[in-house]
């Protein structure tokens, strides 16, 4: 950590006021449900977006990242509006934007960012930006923000200066999770209760194993599929799909446009598929994890549609060679598949998903295992 005190030091001239960290995540199972009100069932992994923060009193916000474009940006607070900024400094500059518009007198600050979340992984390194801004600006100005309260103040900075529509899961992981379990969050109640997950005592590990690739679909892709979601919810006089039981799916699926059943029958037995493995937790039957996994990417392979080839294989080959299931994880489109495997079997696995890759002309994926890490916080 001395080093991102020197760096920010070289950069600004003076030391920080402290640093923070937040984490990317992995969710075990409740896929695309957040968006819906439903459940989902993240982890946090061992790494992080770390930020050393300064305030400053004269309205300018400066920013630099290790992983951005070599510059510090500069930029007025009171000018910030969604679309002013570009790139990477959208994600810290929206979250001071959220403050100053829920009403928080917040001013500038040099901020001096580094991160080890693989970008563009399905890991939620976007999530862990805005969060490790977020708690930074709460430690530092007092607000009274809970970590759910702060996951909140990210989405909206996400959905109204980004751009992006996304729901809930990536920031409440980033700010909520704890050490050595899953977090188990109803996305409409936002309550929730961690789930510890003592993989190792069961001799278990977490394999995450990220693809490399991500496909330009994704983006547009999103917004479609939650449009799709709200306009059969409105369909079927629901608030939500959350509202759908699996009783009621069959009749339902009967009153809805061809197009939009496939996208239904997920949500629905995707938050069967999030309780299922909750229920398996809790008794400590971890292993009982395994084939939910498999059954999740199924359901986002055949109805949802969000995996691609690359995932489809990543799941497939760590199955084949051992894991007890394995699913794409995070939004699709590429990114990150999720294996629970036994611990003496990781690097076996491992190995025979990059040989599937090398043999059908895939680049090299990167894997590694993932040990339920702590929330964002404080580091000095
Ligand atoms: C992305 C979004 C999340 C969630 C997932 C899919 O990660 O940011 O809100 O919708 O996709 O489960």
């Amino acid at each position: 950590m001395s080093d991102l005190l020197a760096a920010f030091e070289a950069t600004y001239g003076a030391a920080p006021a402290g640093v923070w960290a937040a984490p990317g995540r992995v969710n075990l199972i409740g896929e695309h449900t957040d968006y819906n009100d439903g459940y989902v069932l993240p982890a946090a992994i061992p790494y992080t977006a770390r930020a050393a923060v300064r305030p400053r009193t004269d309205g300018v916000l400066r920013l630099y990242s290790e992983q951005g474009d070599g510059v510090v940006t500069e930029l007025r607070v009171e000018e910030l509006a969604p679309g002013s900024v570009a790139g990477w400094a959208q994600y810290p500059a929206a979250v001071v934007w959220a403050l100053r518009e829920a009403g928080h007198e917040v001013g500038g600050a040099d901020v001096y960012l580094t991160s080890d979340v693989p970008g563009g992984a399905g890991l939620s390194s976007s999530a862990a930006l805005e969060c490790v801004v977020a708690i930074a600006y709460r430690d530092l100005h007092g607000l009274d923000l809970d970590a759910t309260a702060l996951a909140l103040l990210a989405q909206r900075a996400e959905n109204a200066f980004v751009g992006v529509p996304c729901g809930v899961m990536d920031q409440m992981a980033s700010t909520a999770c704890t050490e050595g379990a899953a977090l188990f969050l109803d996305t409409r109640t936002m309550t929730g209760r961690q789930v510890p997950l003592d993989l190792a005592g069961q001799g278990l590990r977490l394999l995450v194993i990220d693809t490399r690739v991500k496909h330009d679909l994704g983006d547009g892709a999103y917004a479609e599929l939650r449009a799709g979601c709200e306009r059969a919810a409105g369909l079927l006089g629901l608030a939500a799909l959350r509202d759908l039981t699996p009783e009621e799916l069959p009749g339902a699926l009967d009153r809805l446009p061809a197009e939009l059943r496939p996208l239904v029958q997920h949500v629905v037995t995707e938050n069967r598929r999030v309780e299922r493995a909750v229920a398996h937790l809790t008794a400590g039957e971890l292993a009982e994890l395994g084939p939910i996994l498999t059954a999740g990417h199924a359901s986002l392979r055949d109805d949802y549609r969000v995996s691609c080839p690359e995932t489809d294989l990543a799941v497939a080959a760590a199955v084949a060679a051992g894991a007890l299931g394995a699913r794409m994880t995070g939004g699709g489109f590429g990114g990150s598949v999720l294996a629970l495997v036994p611990s003496e079997e990781l690097d076996q696995i491992a190995a025979a998903v990059t040989t599937a890759f090398a043999e059908a002309g895939y680049g090299s994926p990167r894997t590694f295992a993932a040990t339920p890490a702590a929330g964002a916080h404080r580091v000095s």
